[in-house]
């Protein structure tokens, strides 16, 4: 931790965390960052809105935040333009959407292909786009869980990390789903955002690698 007492300026990979809402994948990722597991720069939490708890959690963690208000701009390409000049103005070397409910701009995300990932709450390619959780417990599917990606234009189609894993019970809700899918998130997101800070990972022609090798599967952590 550093001298301020947060964690957003320190070495390491210049990384910028997108939000839309509470923040709780962003707290996973300030707390390694904080406790010395994750070796990322925090350089700044962007949020498509203000007033939300993620951006609190920045704050309170000394890390700078942006707020591009969507709602302010008349048409969405403005509003996406802005955001554009922002993170140009950040320069990040990895961008990690965190609960950011914006599809972004086919040009941004060619821009930083490679070097952006998401996290989706479903065992991908099952489940893409919202409400995994209602859609899989409809479904009767006995597996659900939560998958980190390379983004890529096509929505929650980019190449697999890393998944984890949850069997869903016969009484399953959205809510008790949801809560334990959630706390897995906290441990596949960091542990990949690590790899990519300890250059173990990367996208190369489509193809995610992990320590040398190319992956035919995402890693799966299993609910213990
Ligand atoms: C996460 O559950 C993630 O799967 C989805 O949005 C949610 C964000 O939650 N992409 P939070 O803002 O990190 O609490």
């Amino acid at each position: 931790m550093n001298t301020a007492g947060g964690v957003g300026v320190g070495a390491g990979l210049r990384t910028v965390v997108l939000i839309s809402g509470g923040g709780t994948n962003l707290q996973a990722i300030i707390n390694q960052v904080g406790s010395g597991e994750l070796h990322i720069n925090l350089q700044a939490v962007v949020s498509d809105r203000p007033e939300i708890l993620g951006l609190e959690r920045a704050a309170k963690a000394n890390i700078p935040t942006r707020i591009v208000d969507y709602s302010k701009f008349d048409r969405r390409a403005d509003a996406e333009q802005a955001l554009s000049a922002t993170l140009h103005r950040l320069q990040p070397e990895l961008l990690i959407l965190a609960g950011f409910m914006r599809i972004l701009p086919a040009s941004l995300v060619s821009e930083y292909y490679g070097r952006m990932l998401n996290i989706h709450p479903s065992l991908l390619p099952k489940f893409r786009g919202l409400d995994t959780y209602r859609r899989a417990i409809q479904a009767k599917e006995t597996w659900h869980g939560s998958t980190v990606h390379y983004v890529t234009p096509e929505l929650d189609a980019g190449p697999s990390i890393i998944q984890y894993k949850v069997r869903i019970y016969p009484d399953e809700t959205e809510l008790s789903l949801s809560t334990r899918v959630q706390q897995g998130e906290y441990i596949i997101y960091p542990r990949a955002i690590g790899w990519i800070a300890d250059r173990r990972l990367q996208l190369k022609h489509g193809e995610v690698w992990l320590d040398g090798l190319p992956l035919a599967e995402p890693v799966v952590i299993n609910e213990s």
